[in-house]
């Protein structure tokens, strides 16, 4: 190799060093910084409490809303289940990693008990959060979401309008990412593959 074929060899290592860095930097979450999140202090599907420590080193995929939630929740965390399985037999150990986390805007209606088997439906490690009512409220504002439920019918039953959509949060609960919900399992997969190491 003449000294010439070595430098441009070498321009071009240095060209492709100072191109990756531009990808690392377009590749920032797009929520890195927001101020969304929190501490998590509610009690599971079995009726423990959990805290931030019971999801340590995890990746936490959040999604709120309600178990009679009669169209969009079910569809929703189909979608997030579906995702989450087919990033599973992609790469199981990324996405041991992840901890898909139902929390209710319906602690009123919602106990463990019935958390527990609305669950189940959608993934078999998806946990499902309640809590107190101000409690709830207060995880609710602090996740950038709302919850308003309208006036009960003559039966006493309630819808509850709430915000709709699928957070992805680092180990360190720091936000990541809105993971999309109209895309089907492939757009959560392909969201997963993207930003859990
Ligand atoms: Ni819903």
């Amino acid at each position: 190799m003449n000294l010439r074929a070595f430098l441009s060899s070498f321009l071009a290592i240095l060209l492709v060093g100072a191109l990756a860095a531009c990808a690392e930097q377009a590749a920032d979450p797009p929520l890195k910084g927001a101020s969304i999140g929190g501490p998590l202090n509610l009690v599971n599907q079995d009726g423990q409490r959990v805290s931030d420590a019971s999801f340590a080193g995890k990746y936490r995929l959040l999604y709120f809303g309600f178990a009679n939630c009669p169209d969009v929740c079910p569809v929703d965390l189909a979608v997030l289940g579906a995702g989450l399985r087919q990033f599973e037999t992609d790469d199981p150990s990324r996405a041991e990693r992840v901890q898909p986390i139902f929390i209710t805007v319906d602690p009123e209606r919602d106990t463990p008990a019935v958390l527990k088997r609305y669950v189940a439906n959608f993934h078999p490690r998806l946990i499902g959060l309640t809590g107190s009512e101000h409690e709830i409220q207060q995880v609710v504002t602090a996740y950038g979401g709302s919850a308003l439920p309208d006036e009960p019918n003559e039966a006493g039953g309630y819808n509850v309008n709430h915000t709709r959509f699928i957070l992805l949060m680092g180990p360190d609960n720091a936000p990541i990412a809105i993971v999309p919900h109209d895309q089907g399992a492939d757009g959560v997969a392909q969201a997963l593959d993207q930003w859990v190491r």
